[in-house]
């Protein structure tokens, strides 16, 4: 399974290649206004630091205020032409999904999102979208259990051998990330905090210290 980090920060874009070995990159306008610099100044930032990193997806979203096919593309196609690496994230409407088409069309690899159901997804993968990103942790919030509309969208994509790659988006915690790998998605994107609380246990902190007072209360040698 891909690990993707869902952030705008360089610096942490940067830890977490390094560190983690993330296998790519998703923004969204949210993002770009919390790291408090412009769009364009991200873009740049983006492309010159992960843009030469061979198989490393960045998925940048268009201006969410476009609402017709035709500015979409025009736009998709500035994004894209800034770095091979730039994937165009697009809104799941009826516009965005005859955009992701277009796109397509020109080479363009996009990142359907906002997705929220299965039938969504399936016309994302009928028009060859790269990437469909499902959020999870928006639908927990209002209650609903989500472990089984992403095995659906799974089970579906192997029924049709869709090729499109499901991003399971916005998870709040590692037991998304393992309801993910269980239903067999092929990517995660999460914050940087969610990835780090994932790699920790309370037991793994206590048994460290149990092993600690062992080992500081263990016979040393007695040298002649
Ligand atoms: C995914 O691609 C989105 O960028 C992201 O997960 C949005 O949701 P969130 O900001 O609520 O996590």
């Amino acid at each position: 399974m891909k690990y993707f980090l869902d952030s705008a920060i360089t610096k942490e874009i940067k830890y977490a290649y390094e560190n983690w070995a993330i296998d790519g990159v998703t923004t969204n306008p949210k993002h770009i206004m919390n790291s408090g610099k412009s769009f364009l100044t991200i873009v740049d930032e983006l492309a010159g630091e992960f843009g030469e990193i061979k198989n490393f997806p960045i998925s940048v979203e268009i201006n969410p205020h476009l609402d017709n096919a035709r500015e979409m593309v025009t736009e998709g196609k500035k994004i894209a032409a800034r770095s091979s690496n730039f994937v165009v994230k697009i809104p799941c409407t009826e516009p965005g999904l005859i955009a992701a088409k277009e796109l397509k069309k020109e080479g363009i690899s996009t990142n359907v999102t906002l997705v929220f159901s299965p039938s969504q997804a399936i016309q994302t993968a009928r028009i060859g979208a790269a990437f469909v990103s499902p959020f999870v942790g928006w639908k927990e919030n209002s209650g609903e259990d989500t472990a089984p509309y992403i095995q659906d969208i799974v089970n579906i994509y192997k029924t049709y051998g869709f090729e499109t790659e499901i991003i399971v988006a916005a998870l709040r915690n590692g037991k998304q990330i393992v309801d993910a790998a269980k239903a067999g998605a092929n990517i995660v994107t999460c914050g940087f905090d969610v990835y780090r609380s994932s790699f920790d246990h309370a037991f793994t902190d206590y048994g460290l210290n149990v092993f600690r007072n062992a080992w500081d209360n263990t016979k040393t040698e007695v040298t002649v």
